[in-house]
């Protein structure tokens, strides 16, 4: 069929065309959105999930649904060893400005971009000597204010004064975080503390964040309190209802159909996860002749979708594994698709546990595996296993 009409959108962070099975995160941002505007304790969102199960596209909604509400957003996608405070500074001043317009005081909002600014100037690993701030902010930066180096007070006060300003308009700010997990240790525990603090005082700001099923440990590990900052919403592939509308609906606008028998291949092959759901749907509309789409358009366009898969979703991330950590991985997979203990990987290996841990610590550092609980890994990627399998070792 038409390829230009094709509505499905496989790709990283990619507005499905039908954003399906999601309805109870949705509901459950509205209450956060709601209460935390009306100045109610409230913990935040943090969504987790394997690669590939709407996580980004669930985070960029929620922040649709924050501009709907006339609120200041921001976001930042974390980066291994990489601090935060450029790219929080970067974000807040996206969320100011969405606010400026609508304020009654045009000195409010400079005198938080100047608060804004010496954050971001206190950046320790800026080179010596650039002491101004890209993304131009007029006015000069304040002095003692969030900007004593130290990134759990500097965030405490910029977090707070950003609050402030949205305070004055009734509405509130919410910092989006993506690939969360990612945050270096020290500025993860900062940023707990900075909401701890604001979640003290009832400033309508929050921090919402995405990342692999691990964040929730990795969160918990830098401050014990954080289960009560934040809710966790763990996403996970769609039910059989959800799969299949998630395909119908967007092939109905443009008045195409599939059989139930395709549907049925299409769960079989998807296996209810968003990337692949959309993968093999694409593919399929390109392929079948004519509407509806049988299952026999299934079976034919199954092939170009795994290869397509092989390559984008799958290749791209054993790409980043050196010899060693790819060996670690076939051993893994080799035991199944359950989480495996790393010990049981060790043996497989021939190898002692405490050999192998730099290899799994980097390939956790580059999300390709978590660790499920104590003592047990598995992968991040879904059928990551089965594709290993597959390869020639
Ligand atoms: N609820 C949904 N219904 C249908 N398709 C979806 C849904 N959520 C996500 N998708 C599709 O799945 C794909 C992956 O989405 P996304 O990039 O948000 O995943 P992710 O969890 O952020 O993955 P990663 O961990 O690799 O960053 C996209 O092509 C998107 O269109
Ligand atoms: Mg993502």
């Amino acid at each position: 069929m038409d390829p230009v009409r094709n509505p499905y959108a496989p790709g990283a962070g990619q507005r499905p065309p039908e954003l399906a099975g999601r309805d109870r995160e949705l509901q459950q941002f509205e209450v956060v959105l709601e209460r935390v505007a009306r100045g109610r304790p409230e913990r935040s969102m943090v969504i987790t999930g394997l690669r590939g199960v709407g996580k980004t596209v669930l985070l960029n909604t929620f922040k649709s649904m924050a501009i709907q509400r006339l609120w200041g957003t921001g976001k930042i996608e974390a980066r291994p060893e990489q601090s935060i405070r450029r790219p929080v500074a970067a974000a807040l001043h996206m969320a100011v400005r969405e606010l400026a317009p609508r304020h009654r005081a045009p000195e409010r909002i400079d005198e938080f971009l100047g608060v804004l600014k010496a954050f971001a100037m206190r950046d320790p690993s800026a080179a010596k000597g650039t002491t101004h701030w890209s993304p131009g902010i007029d006015v000069p930066a304040a002095r003692g204010r969030a900007d004593s180096g130290d990134l759990e007070i500097d965030l405490t006060e910029l977090l707070s004064d950003a609050a402030g300003v949205a305070t004055d308009l009734g509405v509130g700010i919410a910092l989006f975080i993506d690939e969360m997990q990612d945050v270096p240790a020290a500025d993860i525990s900062a940023l707990c503390a900075a909401c701890h603090e604001l979640s003290q005082i009832g400033g309508p700001l929050i921090v919402v964040g995405a990342g692999l099923p691990h964040l929730p440990s990795v969160l918990s590990a830098s401050k014990s309190y954080s289960e009560r900052l934040f809710r966790y919403a763990r996403i996970d592939r769609l039910d059989r209802e959800a799969a299949d509308l998630a395909l119908i609906v967007p092939a109905e606008e443009e008045g195409v159909a599939f059989t139930s028998d395709a549907l049925d291949a299409l769960y079989e092959a998807a296996d209810g996860y968003p990337y692949f759901v959309q993968a093999y749907g694409k593919v399929a509309w390109d392929l079948a002749p004519r509407s509806p789409i049988t299952a026999e358009d299934i079976k034919v366009s199954a092939p170009e979708a795994e290869e397509e898969l092989a390559v984008g979703f799958f290749g791209s991330r054993y790409e980043r594994a050196t010899p060693a950590e790819r060996d670690y991985m076939h051993a893994m997979a080799q035991l199944g698709d359950d989480p495996v203990a790393t010990a049981e990987v060790a043996d497989a290996l021939g190898r002692k546990p405490s050999s192998l841990s730099p290899a799994r610590d980097s390939l956790i550092k580059k999300g390709l595996i978590y660790s499920a609980e104590r003592g047990l890994i598995a992968f991040t990627v879904p059928h990551f296993g089965r594709f290993l399998r597959a390869q020639p070792v």
